[in-house]
């Protein structure tokens, strides 16, 4: 096909544990990867972690460690999770690595030989814990940090600022002209009205802060952290650099994917910089909402002490459960609460109820009715009723996902999954089995439930990492074939091959009780 995909997530502070709420861009990031690579598109995946500046070197402290022997611990613990949700990323990106320290060196260099980066002086408020410097007049009241509420301190020092303040007609223009360059909407008004209100000079280096990357000319100055860490996009391709293959293929990103109060950075300075080197600028950048947590529904973070751990979750319900919940629970750009409750229910429901089960009954139907071996269908007569519900179901499922509604692009898929369980119940396939007149309805019926699945299957490779295996397992076929398979091919009606002999296996999920009851949400859907 030729195209190219480029998505990213944000880099990740590594001072403490991930939680369920990092997992979640994560995870978004990860099914639109695999969505693009299982749709032909040669695509580079790419994370990271963000390890400099004050709060890495007070927490690297305090921990009676340098901070390079702080991080590498808690990096290690990052890539582990993201090994157990499965993600697929090409590189992940560390900001302490030489790769990319000379990338952002070589960066800055050019901005203040070309005049885009200065020396001044900055005075103002800094809140530690959020990285971010604050106008007095932004302060929430008694000298407050406006993001997290923390104190913040007030900062006087030498410092290189970047002229943010001269490209800001240019990146307003470049918004009203690209409709889709921030989204949701809500978002881009946001920041279009935050420009208008005029852009500050940013500054951009630090002398107070020792762990970071040194300007090249003037190494007691470190370069401050919002310009090293979104210089990793480029930097992780090789920009400026000798062996630029990458950045040749891949930029401009197609998706920067990040949660909503991180937006700012990625779309009135990222592009700033980026217009300033003169690259093009990414085609999407799209916040994402938050995870919340208990009743008065407050951000999932680490200060608030409400964190939950994907691992634990992970082993409680296993990788695609949770992955599931994350990605099918709240609509792909709001908020939404996360309760154990609801994750549960989801997976009662959705994934052993209506998935499980819809597996469960055709391989036991098939097992029963046709000796083991999936029928042949007799085209006379065929009611092309499922046919018709997956080929509205994936069209459903790729409109959502050009959109970036992965929640939607699942429901879609649900809507055959149901199908295909009041299909079951339609034609009654014991009641055929008892008429030899039906044998033909019979065998299609069973080739259709089958196929339908074995579909379904191909579809659900970007969102879920286990289950779609177990399903071509089960329906007697190759299981890699799910995931390697070209779309095209693997999602054409007809592609079960009549004969084939099945593997009855487990129920694809268990259900799970509620806690604190012996409850298991509804009754499986074979019994109501
Ligand atoms: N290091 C910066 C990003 C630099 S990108 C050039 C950063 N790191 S972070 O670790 O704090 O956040 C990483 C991602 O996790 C962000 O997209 C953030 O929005 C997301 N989340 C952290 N808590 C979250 C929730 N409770 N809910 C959803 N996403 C949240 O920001």
């Amino acid at each position: 096909m030729g195209e190219r995909f480029y998505i990213t997530t944000p880099i990740y502070y590594p001072s403490d544990n991930l939680h369920l709420g990092h997992a979640y861009t994560t995870v978004a990031a990860d099914a639109l990867a695999r969505y693009y690579r299982q749709r032909g598109y040669e695509t580079w995946f790419l994370t990271g972690t963000d390890e400099h500046g004050q709060r890495i070197e007070r927490r690297a402290a305090e921990a009676g460690k340098t901070p390079k022997e702080f991080v590498d611990g808690i990096v290690a613990g990052i890539r582990e999770l993201w090994r157990e949700l499965h993600i697929s990323c090409d590189d992940f990106i560390r900001t302490s690595e030489p790769r990319h320290e000379k990338v952002v060196q070589a960066i800055f260099t050019r901005l203040y030989e070309q005049g885009d980066i200065y020396k001044s002086e900055y005075v103002g408020w800094y809140c530690t814990p959020c990285e971010t410097f604050w106008l007095e007049s932004k302060l929430k009241e008694g000298r407050l940090c406006p993001d997290c509420g923390r104190p913040v301190e007030l900062t006087r020092e030498e410092s290189y600022k970047f002229r943010l303040s001269k490209y800001e007609d240019q990146l307003l223009r470049y918004i009203e002209e690209h409709p889709d360059f921030i989204q949701p909407e809500s978002r881009r008004n946001e920041m279009t009205n935050f420009i208008k209100q005029g852009l500050e000079d940013l500054a951009v280096t630090r002398t107070t802060v020792k762990w970071g990357i040194p300007v090249p000319f003037d190494p007691k100055h470190t370069i401050y952290v919002w310009l090293d860490a979104l210089s990793n996009y480029i930097s992780a391709l090789g920009y400026g650099t000798e062996d630029d293959t990458l950045f040749r293929k891949f930029w401009p990103a197609d998706v920067h994917l990040m949660g909503k109060e991180i937006v700012r950075f990625h779309a009135i300075i990222w592009p700033i910089i980026l217009l300033a080197l003169g690259l093009p600028l990414p085609k999407k950048v799209f916040g994402h909402g938050w995870l919340l947590y208990g009743k008065a529904g407050e951000k999932m973070s680490k200060s608030r002490g409400n964190v939950v751990d994907p691992r634990e979750l992970i082993r409680r319900y296993g990788v695609d459960a949770v992955r599931y919940y994350l990605l099918r629970e709240v609509p792909f750009g709001a908020d939404g609460t996360y309760t154990e409750e609801q994750l549960i229910l989801r997976t009662n429901v959705d994934l052993a109820n209506d998935l499980g089960n819809l597996l469960s009954r055709t391989t036991q139907m098939i097992n029963k009715f046709a000796g083991g071996r999936v029928p042949a269908p007799v085209p006379a007569v065929d009611d092309g009723i499922l046919q018709a519900a997956v080929a509205e179901a994936l069209a459903g499922m790729t409109a959502a996902m050009d959109r970036l509604e992965i929640s939607d692009a699942l429901a879609s898929l649900w809507k055959a999954v149901a199908r295909a369980n009041k299909y079951i119940d339609e034609q009654a396939p014991w009641a055929l089995a008892r008429d030899p007149a039906q044998a033909d309805r019979l065998a299609t019926v069973l080739y259709n439930l089958a196929e339908a699945q074995r579909i379904l299957a191909v579809a659900l490779t970007p969102f879920l990492v286990e289950t779609p295996e177990k399903i071509w397992d089960q329906l007697g076929l190759d299981p890699t074939g799910v995931r390697t398979q070209p779309w095209e091919e693997a999602v054409a009606w007809g592609g079960l091959p009549p004969g084939t002999a099945i593997r009855r296996g487990a129920p694809l999920f268990p259900r799970n009780p509620m806690p604190g009851s012996r409850r298991t949400g509804p009754a499986p859907a074979a019994n109501r």
